[in-house]
């Protein structure tokens, strides 16, 4: 893929990797992902905005044969998927410098050995001349990592956000045209990358919107041409309140969880209750990830191994527990042989999460109808808890303007 012009004198660069299918090596990308490197040439100087993954350093030399000359490369985040081949940049332009903040380029120097006389470090706000443009950074930490920046092309109006806004998707389309798809992967990428960082990316949201933006340029996926897209789809995701939805991840080895499940899944829609039921033992993890950012209330469907956790539902609970979704309501069903612990050690696994526990419903055994009706108990006081906080549907969008 050759660079790609978005304004007089700023590009895209970078590669599209179709297929690649994990990310650190966890996060599954069913779509692939990309990772987007701009070149701005000013009149005096010329910037390179972050580089690629090693494993794409060719594709970025090649669209770099036609720059002679580099005076700055942009280190917006140290995460080696966009700063893995600075070095390499380096090396082909020795004058060009590294500019970053201070904690990113300890981190720099810890992860790529880049030379500490290489770097320009710049406090919020500070401004970088071009000649005719100006790049003005602004700090944005934790999307998703403590040393994470953002810099705002002051007169063509494009925000450079690098992970933040990003969607793991390969395509050739530079920009969101294909909007329900875009927000499908921005909302995963959001639920399994920026979810913990809920309450810090309010602040950054409302940090960078005070610019006026004509375009988002991210460092995964496609660009915002149309801003609000973006944003008020984040506004939505970090907002505080939960929607009208319970999320069921499962596991079930004989088929006696699995019954109490659909039963409870059953009641629940019965009662407008809007629900997800993710088999543990076959789903994508960044299906259930998304659905944990809008939950109220999260089911865990655990049958007893060895006295604790099926070791699957052990994973989705410390799974929620890192990801720290909104949720108000957990509870636990599931079926055990003779005795079990289920319920205590799924407690311990959820210490970050701020729900009420609702009674379990655990059964020896195959259900039987004193368990259904105990599991028609627990989706009357979901459902009369999601009322009682006013939840709105998952449907209903809350729109704001930025
Ligand atoms: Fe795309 Fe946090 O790296």
């Amino acid at each position: 893929m050759q660079m790609r012009k978005i304004r007089d004198g700023v590009f895209w660069m970078g590669a599209i990797d179709w297929d690649r299918r994990l990310f650190d090596s966890l996060i599954p990308l069913p779509d692939g992902t990309s990772y987007n490197s701009y070149l701005i040439r000013g009149t005096e100087k010329t910037v390179l905005l972050d580089s690629v993954d090693p494993s794409m350093v060719e594709t970025l030399l090649s669209q770099l044969n036609g720059v002679e000359s580099l005076d700055y490369v942009v280190a917006h985040h140290a995460e080696q998927d966009h700063s893995g081949t600075i070095p390499v940049v380096l090396n082909k332009y020795p004058k060009a410098q590294v500019v970053c903040t201070p904690k990113c380029k300890g981190m720099l120097v810890d992860l790529l050995g880049i030379s500490e006389e290489a770097f320009v470090t710049v406090e919020d706000g500070e401004t970088l001349s071009l000649g005719d443009r100006t790049l003005e950074f602004v700090h944005t930490p934790w999307v998703h990592w403590p040393e994470t920046l953002s810099s705002y092309l002051r007169e063509d109006r494009i925000l450079f956000s690098c992970d933040f806004f990003g969607s793991h998707i390969a395509t050739t389309d530079l920009f969101a045209t294909d909007e329900g798809r875009v927000y499908e992967a921005a909302k995963r990428y959001f639920a399994e990358i920026m979810m913990p960082f809920r309450k810090i990316i309010q602040k950054n949201l409302e940090k960078v919107t005070t610019k006026d933006i004509d375009l988002i340029a991210p460092s995964h996926g496609p660009l915002y041409d149309r801003p609000d897209f973006i944003v008020n789809a984040y506004l939505d995701w970090v907002s505080d309140e939960p929607r009208n939805v319970a999320v069921l991840p499962y596991v079930s080895m004989h088929g006696s969880t699995d019954k109490m499940v659909t039963h409870l899944i059953g009641a629940l829609a019965q009662k407008g209750v809007t629900v997800h039921q993710f088999d543990l033992a076959v789903t994508d993890i960044g299906k259930l990830a998304i659905t944990l950012v809008d939950a109220a209330t999260i089911v865990i469907g655990a049958p007893t191994v060895h006295v604790g956790p099926h070791p699957l539902a052990a994973y989705a609970a410390f799974l929620a527990n890192i990801l720290r979704p909104k949720a108000r309501f957990a509870s636990v069903i599931g079926s055990y042989g003779w005795s079990t612990k289920v319920v205590e050690q799924i407690g311990g696994l959820i210490p970050n999460l701020k729900v009420e526990l609702l009674e379990p419903v655990l059964c020896k055994g195959s259900p039987k109808a004193a368990d259904f009706a105990s599991l028609d108990r627990l989706a009357e006081t979901i459902a009369t808890k999601h009322k009682e906080h006013s939840l709105l549907s998952p449907h209903v969008l809350r729109l704001e303007s930025c």
